[in-house]
């Protein structure tokens, strides 16, 4: 029987480009309902959570399964404290790794992930006890925010600041960059921004991390996979580049026609647009708040710019329904929280690598390894094989 005769399957279904409107696991850590511009996070209202509480308690939440008591936070807050510190032999590492690359590059993260998941000893997670797996996925959450600032103090050659214990995990992530204990200011618009930004359903690396966990792959991969996923400019690497945009308008009577060129040119724009939200972006509204609050030098500009490009996007692509996402104020707040513009991208990973590991954990519960078709659109098989080819023949 030749391959052409071997359908006994039927025709397989083709989903949209970019798997949009697909949906292809069954998942109760969050969701997001873009009509409605609303979120959550296992049923709680994502921005109630960034509004009035700590990252501990969003990340208690997506790990133990509930929001916790004072007494489970002051617990949880105690033993993820504990594992802030780097493992031994990564600390030496760093400063090679981070001398091949720009301050607050996801590159760098990645390799020091990658380091970090060999020195603790990660093993699939097939070959290990499900405790191990609990345990390397609360590290990673842990240690990412020491490895990401240390990286960035050794790459701006300033020597790295360790983790302490006694601080918040907002606290000490600012105290680990900068040097200084955080003062309110910062300490509000940095933790608003991470509690905002640690999941967000089946996003471009939250599915990359359980494809990449499917197989049966430790953590370590999962996440230097997923950091890899996230760096690009389409996803967490918006940030920094909505500064580079607004630094390129330069000045208000420059919006439009700097944005309606951008357009025309069929660019798009950094810090608009999102393949869920058809209405505006929660966690955009809350920190354009936050920004506000803060009486950040940039909002108005910023105000400017969302408010032009939003009614340029509606003339020039109708019915497209694109406004700001929360890449567009996030560089504002997180500049106003005293964090330099190379450290957005990387201050994404820290809060995001919490969703990545709630929802590997939900995965591996339930395996079935990822492995969807592609249809073929090449050449009919089997061509005839040229008799006269010859390996390196000319
Ligand atoms: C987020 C994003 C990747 C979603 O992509 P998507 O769901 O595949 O949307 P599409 O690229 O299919 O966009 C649909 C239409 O809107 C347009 N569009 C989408 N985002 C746009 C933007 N930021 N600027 C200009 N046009 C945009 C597309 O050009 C397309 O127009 P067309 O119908 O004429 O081809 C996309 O909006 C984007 O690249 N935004 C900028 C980067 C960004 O801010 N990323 C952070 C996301 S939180």
């Amino acid at each position: 029987m030749s391959v052409t005769e071997d359908v006994a399957v039927p025709e397989p279904f083709e989903a949209a480009p970019g798997l949009a409107g697909v949906s292809v696991a069954r998942t109760e850590v969050s969701d997001v309902l873009g009509r409605k511009g609303f979120y959550h996070y296992r049923g709680y209202n994502a921005v109630d959570i960034a509004r009035r509480g700590k990252v501990e308690d969003a990340w208690h939440l997506l790990l133990r399964g509930e929001l916790p008591t004072a007494a489970q936070r002051e617990e949880f807050a105690r033993q993820t404290a504990a594992l802030r510190q780097l493992p031994d032999g990564v600390a030496e590492l760093l400063p090679a790794v981070a001398r091949l690359s720009r301050p607050g590059s996801l590159e760098s993260l990645r390799s020091a992930v990658s380091v970090t998941a060999q020195a603790i000893g990660c093993k699939p997670w097939t070959d290990q006890a499900a405790e191990e797996t609990g345990e390397q996925a609360a590290r990673f959450a842990a240690v990412m925010p020491t490895l990401a600032a240390q990286l960035f103090r050794l790459a701006s050659g300033q020597p790295p600041v360790p983790p302490r214990a006694d601080l918040s995990y907002s606290d000490n992530y600012l105290y680990m960059i900068t040097g200084k204990e955080p003062d309110d200011r910062s300490r509000y618009a940095v933790e608003r921004y991470l509690m905002l930004t640690i999941d967000h359903g089946f996003n471009n690396s939250t599915f990359t991390s359980r494809v990449i966990a499917s197989s049966g792959a430790d953590l370590g991969a999962v996440v230097t996979g997923a950091l890899g996923a996230l760096s690009g400019p389409f996803h967490g690497g918006a940030p920094a580049r909505v500064f580079d945009m607004l630094d390129a308008i330069g000045s208000p009577d420059n919006a439009e026609a700097w944005l309606r060129r951008a357009i025309n040119n069929g660019d798009k724009l950094m810090g608009f647009g999102h393949r869920i939200y058809k209405t505006v972006d929660p966690r955009s509204e809350l920190l354009h708040e936050v920004a506000r609050e803060l009486h950040s030098e940039r909002v108005e500009f910023a105000e400017l710019v969302e408010k032009t490009a939003v009614e340029l996007l509606a003339e020039l692509k109708p019915g497209r329904e694109l406004y700001a996402n929360v890449e567009f104020y996030a560089g504002v707040v997180l500049e106003a929280a005293g964090l330099p513009r190379e450290m957005f991208s990387a201050t994404f990973a820290c809060s995001r690598v919490i969703g990545w590991m709630a929802n590997v954990l939900e995965q591996i519960q339930d395996n079935r390894i990822f492995r969807p078709l592609a249809r073929y659109a090449g050449p009919d098989a089997p061509r005839e094989f040229p008799g006269s080819w010859q390996p390196g023949a000319p």
